[in-house]
């Protein structure tokens, strides 16, 4: 379709595989997968569920948001449920929003979702773009205890950055439906990847700094799969071994907002990782967005 080689993606991102919803399929279809594993392995009824987050760019509707289709498709109906666009911080942004209300005592059980179909946005003549995006979906359920698991999350955004990342159409903006306008990721790759070493960067040291730890303390990374050079920088920075990194961006691409929940559900369910260890998740993408979370396993 383009003019690039297996050894170029390959060489420039890490990316070998990835995954390309079906025709028909939706981001709802492949949230509902995730969230009914999730809650399978939480023990947790949807019935139990207070309220349901779904970090998504790429919603099934404008609205209703996916989250309230995925309330309905679990028969959670009642409960709280909204969308949320970060990006591909969204899951980050998802988990630390729900983990405010939980610790505001609002929610006892939240159900948190990282879901896109990003293929339906790509310029799939666009070299630059269109070998980078994978479709997919994972989810959490976080549960109120008195011991927390989600130690702390630091958010961040700079919407100075919108022409380096972004998509075109809108609503407000009018909808246009001239061949080749929009419904397309912009993207200015080199300069997206030095702002986001720079300030992965940043957010892995306020993370470190705010919570009294150091590099060492830090069990896992679990970061957005976006590029395997900016994770590998992340994990220079921590001075942790890439064995201790959880990469998946070899087979699933950047899934955007579904990348980390992704990549945790892999590390966790291969037995990876173990229970008591300290794992740091961390994120960049359009807005720009940015964002970690520290939990306890
Ligand atoms: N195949 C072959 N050549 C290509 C391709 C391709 N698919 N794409 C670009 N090139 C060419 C360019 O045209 C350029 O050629 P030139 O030197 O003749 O001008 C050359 O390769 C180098 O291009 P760069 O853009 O400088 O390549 P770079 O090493 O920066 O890699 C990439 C590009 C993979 C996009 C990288 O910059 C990147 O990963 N950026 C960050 C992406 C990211 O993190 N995004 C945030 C999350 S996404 C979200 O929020 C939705």
């Amino acid at each position: 379709m383009v003019a690039t080689s297996d050894e170029w993606i390959r060489e420039r991102t890490g990316i070998r595989e990835r995954r390309i919803a079906a025709e028909g399929e939706t981001t709802c279809d492949l949230a509902e997968q995730a969230a009914r594993a999730a809650l399978e392995a939480a023990g947790v009824a949807p019935s139990e569920l207070d309220l349901i987050v779904v970090g998504t760019t790429t919603p099934d509707l404008i609205f209703p948001s996916t989250a309230c289709l995925l309330q309905h498709r679990l028969g959670a109906n009642g409960c709280a449920a909204f969308d949320l666009n970060a990006a591909c911080t969204g899951f980050i942004y998802a988990l630390a929003s729900a983990d405010a209300f939980i610790r505001a005592g609002a929610v006892r059980r939240a159900l948190v979702v990282g879901a896109e179909t990003l293929s339906r946005m790509i310029d799939w003549s666009d070299r630059a773009t269109c070998v980078l995006f994978g479709d997919g979906a994972g989810a959490v359920v976080l549960a109120a205890d008195s011991k927390p698991g989600v130690l702390a999350t630091h958010l961040h955004a700079d919407g100075g950055y919108k022409e380096l990342l972004y998509n075109p159409v809108g609503v407000s903006v009018g909808f246009r439906d001239e061949p080749n306008h929009g419904v397309k990721v912009m993207m200015t790759g080199n300069e997206v990847f030095k702002v986001a070493v720079r300030t992965l960067d940043a957010v892995v040291e306020e993370t470190l700094t705010a919570n009294g730890l150091s590099k060492s303390d830090i069990d896992w990374l679990i970061p957005h799969q976006a590029n395997l050079r900016i994770i590998a920088a992340t994990a220079r920075r921590l001075e942790m071994p890439m064995e201790r990194v959880v990469v998946t961006v070899d087979r699933h691409g950047n899934t955007s907002a579904a990348s980390v929940p992704l990549a945790l559900d892999e590390a966790v369910r291969s037995g990876r990782i173990r229970s008591g260890e300290l794992l740091l998740l961390e994120a960049f993408g359009g807005g720009f967005t940015w964002g970690s979370a520290l939990i306890r396993y």
